[in-house]
């Protein structure tokens, strides 16, 4: 069985977008990664939702990152305050009280959408044209699993579902076995995995592939214009919890991994895989498990993305934030 190396997108039509997430340093580079990608990307809304921290502060820091990257006309929906079952968890000691440590946040000036997101995505996907928009989750998936419950019908506008999640190759990340957004809502996930959507997974397994270095922080300041020096304030102070826990020489940049993997797949090799997400309390709580061999030769249901092009990615990003102010 061999990898494959993902389609090459250059050819490949306008991406129809939302991106759901709960900003968090390394969402809030991801959503200006898109942000700056309007050639590729059509970031029809972002959907927010509780996991770093709470929905309020993910709102508010999703606003926030639209303002930096100029793009205040894309809508912001807020979603699910809490997980479908398990009790809420956060990650305050490695994005801060206010889901952004490194920075000096402020109330944005546009506010949130009317609605919730749930009912945004069950609108916008009952009347989408079939399999028309691909859906970025970089948090946990407790808005989607939402809508997939209240109206499964929706399946029929979704492209295609790319999540920020889970782990096989080298363990977790907030349990030996659990990354955190499978971990914050294996429900959720389990939803998604069983709704019949096409799935897409960018793992620790590839994100802990693509780290920071002081090669790759500084190509970024060189840009010298507001974005860059934002990214580099929010990676310094992100990345140093990574560091210390791994004893790695940089950090990852979990969800700016899920859109370089838009614009440019063939930084990226996976191969289809069958993933069941373990939701029984206990030790293995939240982990995702991979027959990466297809030892128990189940249906495979999500295309499994193991590794990266480091420097192709920080290339990528580096060019893209040269865009913004
Ligand atoms: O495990 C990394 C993931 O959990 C990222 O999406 C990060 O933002 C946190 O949500
Ligand atoms: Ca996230």
């Amino acid at each position: 069985m061999t990898l494959t190396t993902a389609t090459n997108a250059q050819a490949a039509p306008k991406i129809d977008l939302i991106i759901d997430t709960d900003p968090g340093a390394d969402d809030v580079v991801a959503l200006l990664f898109a942000l700056a990608s309007p050639d590729e990307l059509n970031v029809r809304a972002l959907t927010t939702v509780a996991g770093n921290v709470r929905l309020d502060k993910t709102s508010r820091n999703a606003r926030l990152a639209r303002e930096w990257a100029g793009r205040e006309e894309v809508p912001v929906y807020a979603g699910a305050p809490r997980p479908l079952m398990r009790t809420p968890i956060y990650a305050e000691d490695i994005h801060g009280k206010e889901g952004l440590s490194g920075i000096a946040v402020h109330e944005p000036r546009k506010g949130l959408a009317k609605g919730s997101a749930i009912t945004y995505l069950i609108d916008t996907l009952k009347s989408a044209e079939p399999h028309s928009i691909t859906i970025a989750m970089l948090g946990p998936q407790t808005n989607l699993a939402l809508a997939l419950i209240q109206e499964p019908g929706i399946v029929q506008g979704i492209k295609e579902v790319v999540v920020m999640g889970g782990a096989h190759f080298n363990g977790g990340n907030i349990t030996p076995v659990a990354e955190f957004n499978l971990f914050a809502d294996p429900q959720a996930a389990e939803v998604v995995l069983n709704s019949g959507v096409k799935l897409t997974y960018l793992p620790l397994d590839v994100t802990h592939k693509i780290l920071t270095s002081e090669a790759h922080l500084n190509q970024i300041a060189a840009l010298n214009n507001n974005a860059s020096r934002l990214v580099g304030s929010i990676l310094n102070e992100y990345i140093k919890g990574d560091m210390e826990h791994y004893g790695l020489p940089g950090g990852p940049v979990h969800d700016a991994t899920v859109v370089a993997y838009l614009l440019k797949p063939q930084l990226f090799s996976g191969r289809s895989v069958n993933v069941v997400v373990d939701s029984r309390e206990g030790l293995t709580f939240g982990q995702t498990i991979v027959d990466w061999y297809d030892g128990l030769k189940a249906p495979k249901n999500a295309f499994w993305v193991e590794s990266g092009d480091a420097q192709g990615f920080f290339d990528l990003l580096t060019e893209r934030l040269a865009r913004l102010k």
